[in-house]
């Protein structure tokens, strides 16, 4: 087994037995409250989650965030996870792509997901270590090829490479080399964090070089800096393990970009409830991800616990749209949520 496969089975089995979330940060929907609406109009059974994304039906704006390859484990929960994302209609990331880069052993661990998924959205990973080192767009549209992905995601995790052992904390140039991947590969462009978020600065610069979706994995669920310090055995960096921005709070921000900028806005980052997953799309997300927490029902109930979850988790929030006078997640969007404090 290579360092890359050791590395990301670790990773696996942090995310799955360990306590790696944020410490006392929040990702901040605690304080917020939906307005009810006592004279809602709303036909509850009329509510419809299906929408489009990049061409391809899709039944709920849910995203299984991009998580895993490159190991035997990994090939197995990809396999497991597409077929959840193929039966209920919805897109899915695979985990960092590297590692294709680096050993042609493991293409079958991302290919899994293309070939059981094969109608949803798709996408590709890859980091921006990697991005930095951009010569040509070829070997990253090889990583796209692969899989048949129909958007290529790129992670910026300066917070863990900063961490992690094997790291490479040189971003130097990474702006323009994706403005450089924009134009010159076949598929569109979509830039995420892991966990410490997107600032509104960042996405303006990010959607200038013509990047087509943010997904923010803001601060308040799985701590990257917590992973790679349980992994070191060390705690000297303990004071960046809640670093970050909460992810209500970027979401907020990032989607008052929408009136200048055609974009996908993506709210991850703790999304482990319903009620989380219905307060970022009424702030204004176009779409939710979750990762640790589907790894971990998927681990614990296998795939019927991951369909159950998401399709329960769409049920509350055709609840929260009947009683807020919501049609549709549109105007489930139009102040539908208040600060707490302006209540109490
Ligand atoms: C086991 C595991 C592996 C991950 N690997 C990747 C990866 O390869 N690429 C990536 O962009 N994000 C990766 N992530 C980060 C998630 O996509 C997500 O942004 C982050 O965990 C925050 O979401 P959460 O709070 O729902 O876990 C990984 C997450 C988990 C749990």
């Amino acid at each position: 087994m290579n360092q890359t496969s050791t590395r990301k089975k670790e990773h696996l089995n942090l995310c799955i037995n360990e306590d790696v979330g944020f410490k006392t940060k929040t990702n901040g929907f605690e304080y917020y409250e939906f307005i009810h609406y006592a004279i809602t109009e709303v036909d509850f059974q009329k509510i419809d989650f299906s929408t489009k994304l990049f061409k391809k039906k899709i039944s709920y704006p849910f995203l299984i965030s991009c998580m895993t390859g490159g190991t035997n484990e990994a090939e197995h929960i990809n396999a497991q996870l597409a077929l959840v994302a193929e039966e209920i209609r919805i897109p899915i990331g695979v985990g960092s792509q590297r590692q294709v880069m680096e050993d042609r052993n493991y293409q079958e661990s991302y290919k899994v997901i293309r070939n059981n998924a094969p109608s949803v959205p798709v996408f590709g990973n890859i980091g921006a270590a990697e991005v930095v080192k951009f010569k040509s767009p070829d070997k990253f549209q090889k990583l796209i090829n692969l899989i048949e992905a129909d958007a290529l995601v790129i992670h910026v995790n300066p917070l863990q490479e900063l961490l992690q052992p094997e790291g490479n904390p040189h971003f130097n140039g990474l702006l323009k080399n994706i403005k450089k991947l924009v134009k010159q590969v076949e598929v569109p462009i979509i830039v995420k964090e892991v966990g410490s978020g997107i600032s509104s600065r960042a996405a303006k610069k990010l959607l200038d070089v013509g990047v087509m979706g943010i997904d923010v994995a803001g601060a308040g669920g799985t701590s990257w800096a917590g992973v790679e310090m349980l992994r070191k055995k060390s705690a000297e960096d303990i004071y960046l393990w809640d670093w970050g921005i909460p992810t209500s709070f970027c979401i907020k921000e990032i989607s008052k970009l929408k009136k200048d900028y055609k974009f996908i806005l993506i709210g991850s980052g703790g999304i482990n409830s319903s009620i989380s997953a219905s307060k970022a799309l009424a702030l204004g997300a176009d779409f939710v991800a979750s990762a640790r927490r589907v790894l971990k029902e998927l681990d614990k109930n296998g795939t019927e616990g991951v369909k159950k979850l998401i399709e329960n988790w769409f049920e509350d929030i055709k609840k929260l749209m009947f009683l807020t006078g919501s049609n549709n997640l549109n105007q489930f969007k139009r102040n539908k949520l208040i600060r707490k404090e302006l209540i109490y």
